[in-house]
């Protein structure tokens, strides 16, 4: 199993925000994370990634504890993330703007400051040519060398996408991707997703539009109250009688 999450708890003052979590994703598939707002996904996501400290219970990766790793070691572990609240380096460039997340994964970390001249330019040609295929997939390999802050709202979050990939990540956590985007955006997005998810990418997705849920994932969990109330394939969820109740209105959107 790549990712396991088992008895995961944490408090926020007397409030349990993720209450006794457990859910395990397989290498090559994509997992969605529902819920209502506040249920405890973004919590959730920020304990996988080593944002938060869990109170209690576990996480591991390949089997691997991640327990008291700071955000950066999580990086190097090949785990890696987009935020609710989009995150760009407005005065960088669009190219240069992926190749943070390649950065972020050097494998050389520390030492690379030690490594020769000519080696270093060898890298960065190899991360710069890299980071030009990403934006390519993306349609973007013409906007390269613009100021990511001249792109439009749903070209930014494509590239903040990209910066994950560029990782070279066995893990991707996106939240709540396709918020804020308009219909032809979010088309282009949920395309992505899935093209993603066919070259085995593992991720997990906070998503509130079932239609990109029922078209990206293999299962989906959903969250209440911190905790998982249900958890299954998207049409099995769909069907759930407990998740209509709580949160399927006629028009089948997640509140
Ligand atoms: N840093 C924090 N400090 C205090 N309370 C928090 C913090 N982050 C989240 N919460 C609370 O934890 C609960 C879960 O929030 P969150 O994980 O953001 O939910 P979701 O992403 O599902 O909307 C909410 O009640 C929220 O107010
Ligand atoms: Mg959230």
């Amino acid at each position: 199993m790549l990712l396991e999450l088992d008895g995961v708890t944490k408090h926020f003052g007397g409030i349990a925000a993720v209450n006794d979590v457990g859910f395990e994703v397989r290498k090559g598939t994509v997992a969605a994370l529902i819920g209502p707002n506040g249920a405890g996904k973004t919590t959730l996501f920020n304990l996988i990634t080593g944002t938060l400290e869990i109170d209690y219970g576990s996480i591991t990766l390949n089997g691997k504890n991640l327990s008291g790793l700071k955000p950066f070691q999580l990086a190097a572990e090949g785990v890696t993330r987009t935020f609710q609240n989009l995150q760009i380096f407005n005065s960088m460039t669009v190219l240069e703007n992926v190749m943070v997340g390649a950065y972020l994964r050097s494998k050389k970390g520390f030492f690379r400051s030690l490594i020769s001249y000519p080696a270093r330019c060898q890298e960065e040609k190899k991360i710069r040519e890299e980071s030009l295929m990403l934006l390519d997939e993306i349609g973007l390999a013409e906007a390269a060398g613009f100021p990511a802050s001249s792109l439009p709202f749903g070209q930014k979050r494509l590239v903040e996408i990209a910066r994950a990939l560029a990782a070279d990540p066995c893990l991707i956590l996106l939240d709540e991707p396709a918020a804020g985007l308009n219909s032809a955006e979010s088309e282009v997005l949920t395309g992505y997703l899935k093209k993603l998810r066919d070259r085995g990418t593992t991720m997990v997705l906070i998503e509130h539009d079932m239609e990109t849920v029922m078209r990206a994932a293999d299962k989906v969990i959903v969250l209440n109250f911190g905790q998982v109330i249900a958890e299954g394939t998207p049409a099995e969820i769909q069907a759930h009688p407990e998740v209509i109740k709580a949160y399927l209105g006629e028009d089948e959107k997640i509140a």
